[in-house]
This record gives structure tokens, sequence and C-alpha cells, in this order.
């Protein structure tokens, strides 16, 4: 698979089959993706990959949360700002409305939204997952390196035929995998990561992308 296959291939995908995915694959996976870079190659990621007992813990646990209420975990860095501007308000909108959408679910039934957002916490039904976390001493430039260490796994991740779902939903119950995972104190959970084979029997609608004047100039002098 050539490296445009891989990035135009890639959905975060909600719904896997219970396929297994060889520890070979994972490892082999994880081997390249370090390649990413960072700045002065300081490497900020911190992940741990879950599959068995370990991730079925994890899973269970949340769902008792889920089921009993509980509240959210506090949280250890702010997923978006709280008034959220134009563009990013339309966006999000949007995405809420395809996502939702496709489901068959209506904007004002939030009571549905919770229940097909609750699939997070299964992640999904995928049999493996890998949970991303950072050094609460390292700033914004450390955690974009984060975010190229992880959309390298997503596309390696294609190129082994597996599919995947980043999910910042997880940090929401960061106490609940930090139960399982152990991780040294000076770690916080960015997210979570969803990986198994699709279910291609599911819902599998292509988030759609501004145009690209919107987002990129060519300064060309042209
Ligand atoms: C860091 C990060 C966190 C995300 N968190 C979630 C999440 O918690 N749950 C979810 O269903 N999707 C999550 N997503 C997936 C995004 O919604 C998705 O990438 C976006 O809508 C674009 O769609 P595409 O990935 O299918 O192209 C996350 C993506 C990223 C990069």
């Amino acid at each position: 698979m050539d490296v445009y296959e891989a990035v135009t291939s890639r959905r975060a995908v909600r719904g896997f089959t219970d396929r297994e995915v060889p520890r070979e694959t994972l490892e082999r996976v994880l081997a390249a993706a370090v390649r990413a870079p960072s700045g002065s190659n300081l490497q900020p990621w911190r992940a741990y990959v879950l599959t068995g007992a370990p991730l079925a813990e994890v899973k269970k646990r949340a769902g008792e949360r889920l089921a009993a209420g509980d509240p959210w975990d506090e949280p250890q860095y702010q997923q978006y700002p709280p008034a959220l501007k134009s563009p990013y308000r339309e966006r999000r909108a949007a995405f809420g409305e395809q996502r939702y959408g496709s489901l068959g679910i209506p904007r004002h039934d939030i009571e549905a939204r919770q229940r097909a957002a609750s699939a997070n916490w299964d992640c999904f039904g995928a049999p493996a997952a890998l949970f991303c976390y950072i050094d609460r001493d390292l700033g914004p430039a450390q955690w974009s390196d984060v975010g190229m260490f992880l959309q390298t796994v997503m596309l390696l991740l294609r190129a082994e035929g597996l599919d995947s779902c980043a999910q910042m939903a997880w940090a929401k119950f960061h106490r609940t995998v930090a139960e399982v995972v152990s991780p040294p104190d000076e770690l916080i959970l960015f997210c979570g990561m969803s990986i198994g084979f699709e279910d291609v029997t599911l819902d599998r609608t292509r988030t759609g992308r501004a145009p690209l004047e919107e987002t990129v100039t060519f300064v060309d002098g042209g």
C-alpha cells in the first residue's frame, strides 16, 4: 500500500469484528511508528498497547462506571476551548450531524447520542487498543509530536489491513485506564485508540473536509 492510499483509506472506524490482532503485527507497527519525528528527537509519546484480559478489564471497569452514572474523571488537559469560535464551531456541529445522522439519531435526542457515544468505552468492539500518554511537564510542541506518532501508527495499521479510531473519550476515564496500566505519576492520558479489523456491515460514512483554500494557502509569487 502506498502512502497516499494509507492516508486516504484511513477513517475513524467505530465498529470492529472480534478477529484478534496478532501481537507480531502490533509490534511491527509500533517499532516502525517510533520513527515519527519529534522536536529535538524528544520522542515524547508513551504508549501502552492492550489486548486480551487487560483490555477486557479496562472495558469492563469503564462499562461499570457508565452503568453507575459515575461522573467523568477530573480533566488533565482541555480538549476544546469552552467557547469554540467560528469556523471550528460549525465544523464540530457538522461532524455531530453527520456522525449521529448516519446512525439515524436526530439532533434533539441527546440520550440516543450518549448511548452511541458510550461505545467508545467498549473500544467499538475492537480487540486491541493503544493508550497514549505524555509527560505532564511537556508543552504544545511535544503534544504535536505525539500527534505525529499517533497518525504514523494509524497509517501503518492501514498497511497491515487494520483500522483504528483515536479516542479522546478515554481521557474522561483516565483513572480507570491507570488502574490497569499503572503509568508513572508524571504521565497524563492524551487519548486511547481502538485497533482491529473493521466490521464492514456497519455504517461506513466518511467525513468531509473544508475546501483546501480554507486551510492551505500557497504563496508562490505567481
Ligand atoms: C486526537 C483525536 C481524538 C479523537 N477522539 C475521538 C473519540 O473520543 N471518539 C470518536 O468516536 N472519535 C474520535 N476521534 C475521531 C475524529 O472524530 C475523526 O478523526 C474526525 O471526525 C475525522 O474523521 P476521519 O478520521 O474518519 O477522517 C478523534 C480523533 C483524534 C485525532
